[in-house]
């Protein structure tokens, strides 16, 4: 039997995560007896199908280089840029091979399961543009009217969600193709907040990939109890 591939891994981690309202970027708040960087670096260094990880940092990051984790042999640092797309493609670009699949996965994801990680690998070898690992919309979904009433947004109309996805990381894709999407996308000034954005306005066709619905982004103080409930379910195991 051949070895299972290996890819490497752009990690972006140059955000300030604003919404956290804490006194230092979000993922090095600590949970579950770690920063939430070191978590999500764990659970992919922890898996034997990635070889590297690239992190992207600010230029002004003062608290990654305090990390053990920063000396680990497998992990090269990188400076991001204004946008998380921009993060992500200096990642890329430090990366020489472009006929390489690559995943990108957020630093603020720190519950990824190892099985939802090895699905999605899988699709290196399915004959994809690449794809993303994703959650069916589960809730109704509204929209809400552009002025709000009382200080208070007002529904317009409720969504079908059916067909409806929650896009989440990591997100996979032949680098080369995935340069090429995200330039593109700069070029045409497209706002774009994930991978497969960039790759569905080239007109390709991207796979969604169920995971688990506890693959959250820790975005607002609340995030952090849940997070830490299935950080501490998984060292229990
Ligand atoms: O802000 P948001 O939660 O959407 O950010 C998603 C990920 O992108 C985070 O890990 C954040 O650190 C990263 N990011 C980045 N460079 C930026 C903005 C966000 O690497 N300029």
């Amino acid at each position: 039997m051949p070895l299972p591939s290996q890819y490497s891994v752009v990690v972006p981690a140059a955000g300030i995560g604003e919404r956290m309202k804490a006194d230092c970027p979000k993922q090095y708040l600590h949970i579950a007896g770690k920063t939430i960087i070191e978590h999500t670096l764990t659970n992919l260094l922890e898996h034997s199908q990635v070889k590297h990880v690239i992190v992207v940092l600010d230029p002004n990051d003062n608290f990654f280089s305090e990390l053990a984790i920063a000396s680990h042999p497998s992990i090269k640092v990188v400076e991001g840029g204004q946008e998380r797309c921009d993060s992500v493609l200096a990642g890329l670009n430090y990366l020489p091979d472009d006929e390489e699949w690559v995943l990108v996965h957020d630093a603020a994801r720190p519950c990824l399961a190892k099985t939802d990680l090895t699905t999605l690998l899988q699709l290196a070898e399915q004959g994809s543009i690449g794809g993303i690992l994703a959650t069916p919309v589960r809730d109704t979904m509204k929209r809400a009217i552009d002025v709000k009433m009382n200080g208070q947004h007002v529904i317009k109309q409720t969504e079908s969600r059916e067909k409806l996805w929650h896009a989440l990381t990591p997100q996979f894709f032949k680098l080369a193709s995935l340069k090429k999407a995200l330039n593109e996308a700069s070029k045409q000034n497209a706002n774009i907040t994930d991978e497969a954005s960039a790759i569905e306005l080239l007109g390709e066709k991207v796979m969604l990939v169920e995971g688990r619905a506890s693959n959250i982004k820790i975005t607002q103080p609340e995030d952090l109890l849940l997070a830490e409930f299935y950080l501490t379910q998984k060292q229990a195991k």
